[in-house]
């Protein structure tokens, strides 16, 4: 990119609205490691920094929420020593961004089963949860032992539960009532999603969330995704139209 960044989003009160809420499927960095004959968890490595480039490009910007697809339940079948060492990379992670995000006014958010996240990660994940959660400015979501099916499982099972106990009426169940046992509750659906690397699947991310949200795939792996591109991608967004089913109001 030629410019530098912030330079390019639209500034003047004509310009669009900003997504409020970003979601990405952080993909590639196995094959941006295996192009230059690399172990797998350097790629991991170098995909961390380019977390750390667009959460703060995230918060520079104003998105007011970035969900993050960190850890899938599916991920746990990898083998333990790629696991291991992403469990310590993410440990690595939010032990030298906690004071940044206290002092950055971020609120940091987990979606996905983090009981079962080694001991070490979870001191810190619960740390850092405490610690941020009065901050106003951006939420960032790290989806940890996330899968949309899962989710979707134990909504199901919530909802059924208070029906049987008389607690809620079948006919009250509703979409907000769906969307407030969803791990997601008070968070607005993804205006955007990122997926990298050329895949063009959704892999039980946000299954429920992402009912109208607009979608967009870059051949970019993660550890090469730039400020630049995000950047890109959000004025990609502002001239897209969308309709949520009905006619144009252009
Ligand atoms: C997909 O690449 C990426 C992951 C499964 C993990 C994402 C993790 C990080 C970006 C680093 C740790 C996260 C945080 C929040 C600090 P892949 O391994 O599937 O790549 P491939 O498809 O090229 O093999």
């Amino acid at each position: 990119m030629s410019s530098k960044p912030g330079e390019q989003m639209p500034s003047s009160k004509d310009a669009k609205p900003l997504p409020a809420h970003v979601a990405i499927i952080m993909d590639g960095n196995g094959r941006w490691a295996r192009k230059r004959l690399l172990s797998r968890v350097r790629g991991h490595e170098r995909g961390t920094e380019t977390v750390r480039t667009i959460v703060k490009a995230s918060r520079e910007i104003g998105i007011r929420y970035l969900t993050l697809y960190a850890f899938s339940t599916e991920n746990w079948q990898r083998p333990k020593a790629e696991v291991t060492a992403l469990m310590a990379l993410l440990k690595n992670f939010l032990k030298s961004e906690k004071q940044e995000m206290i002092d950055q006014n971020i609120r940091l958010n987990t979606i996905g089963d983090t009981r079962k996240l080694p001991d070490g990660v979870r001191k810190i994940l619960d740390q850092t949860l405490t610690a941020t959660a009065g901050n106003t400015g951006l939420t960032l979501t790290l989806a940890l032992s996330y899968g949309g099916r899962t989710e979707l499982v134990n909504m199901v099972q919530e909802i059924a539960g208070a029906v049987s106990r008389g607690e809620t009426d079948v006919n009250a169940i509703s979409e907000s009532l769906i969307a407030a046992a969803l791990d997601t509750r008070g968070i607005p659906d993804p205006d955007i999603m990122i997926r990298t690397s050329g895949e063009m699947r959704i892999s039980n991310f946000l299954l429920w969330q992402l009912a109208y949200t607009e979608l967009f795939f870059t051949d970019t792996l993660w550890p090469d995704f730039s400020r630049g591109e995000f950047e890109q991608i959000l004025q990609a967004y502002q001239n897209r139209d969308r309709r949520y089913g009905k006619v144009s109001e252009r």
